[in-house]
């Protein structure tokens, strides 16, 4: 993230289909070289947010700048800077693999030499070689996945976008893909992507959570994380609370929990930043003579917060 300028700047961004508003005044700040995580539940708004980016919909209001260029005055300046991996398969089911880079790879403009080797340069790095024959109706799941991840990056875009490219992909290829987008990532490229599964989500630069078109959180995965629940949490095994006065505590929000096990007292404690406080909150209890069995950073899982942000109001 050496850079700071804007892969993706959209400001007020709507879509409303009669009278129903998908997108609801949006704004949407992607650094470049970043990899940028859109998640929300069914129907939230993430793939009519894409599309609005990629200039193939257009917005009832607002509007969004890819790398500075005006998405609606200058789209097709906007498609060859960006590779787009839609959510369904949309590519032609009578044509092969190979003919269906070859026709993508042209229309982008590649010719000759350079447009066979950038198709052999992708038929090898998807495995997809031994399948370069076969119809894209006839592939599995998995397979046109890859073709289609093959498809959007075929002439080298600065953004990529892919709507849900992990979807009923297998754990082997799951993981491929993923080191695909760190290795071209750290080539500069930035990814905009959309995923259900929140072990993806971790591994995103910035995340924003949408529901009902709106964007309710955004950060880092920590930071998301934080806004779901005010803060983190640590547990401290106490030998006993006796009439210790928590409020001194710097940092401590709150104690969410308290109970006995085995004797001891189990402390949950709501803080601003575990891994800052961690210390401080063993320095108070030795200080007050309390002996504290175990002191450790509660993980709580993206899902929890995912769970937790779109269940409320
Ligand atoms: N062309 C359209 N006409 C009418 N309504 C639409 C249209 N496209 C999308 N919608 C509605 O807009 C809402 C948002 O849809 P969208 O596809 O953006 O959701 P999503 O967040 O991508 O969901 P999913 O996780 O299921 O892919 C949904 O209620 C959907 O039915
Ligand atoms: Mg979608």
């Amino acid at each position: 993230m050496i850079s700071n300028s804007l892969a993706i700047e959209a400001v007020n961004l709507t879509k409303i289909f009669g009278s129903f508003k998908a997108v609801n005044r949006i704004n949407l700040r992607v650094e470049e070289g970043v990899i940028f995580g859109l998640l929300g539940p069914n129907g939230a708004g993430k793939t009519t947010t894409i599309r609005m980016v990629l200039g193939l919909l257009r917005p009832t209001a607002g509007w969004v700048k890819v790398f500075g260029i005006d998405v609606e005055k200058n789209r097709k300046k906007v498609l060859q800077v960006t590779g787009y991996m839609p959510q369904y398969f949309s590519l032609y089911e009578d044509l092969t693999v190979e003919e269906n880079l070859r026709l993508y790879a042209s229309l982008y403009g590649l010719r000759g030499e350079a447009l066979k080797e950038r198709i052999n340069e992708l038929l090898d790095e998807f495995q997809l070689r031994e399948f370069r024959g076969r119809l894209a109706g006839k592939l599995s799941g998995g397979m046109k996945q890859r073709l289609a991840l093959s498809v959007a990056l075929v002439h080298k875009p600065r953004l990529l976008v892919v709507d849900e490219p992990t979807a009923g992909v297998d754990p082997n290829v799951r993981r491929y893909f993923w080191e695909y987008f760190k290795r071209l990532k750290e080539e500069g490229v930035t990814i905009l992507l959309t995923t259900h599964y929140m072990d993806e989500a971790e591994n995103c630069d910035k995340l924003a959570l949408m529901s009902r078109g709106r964007i309710i959180a955004e950060g880092s995965p920590q930071e998301v994380k934080r806004l779901a629940f005010g803060g983190d949490f640590i547990e401290v095994l106490l030998e006993s609370k006796n009439s210790l006065n928590l409020g001194e505590l710097e940092g401590v929000i709150g104690v969410a929990e308290e109970e006995r096990r085995d004797g001891l007292v189990k402390l949950r404690l709501l803080v601003d930043d575990a891994s800052e406080r961690l210390a401080s909150i063993l320095r108070f209890f030795e200080s007050k003579g309390t002996k504290v069995h175990r002191a450790y950073q509660v993980h709580v899982s993206l899902e929890d917060a995912f769970i937790a942000l779109t269940t409320r109001g």
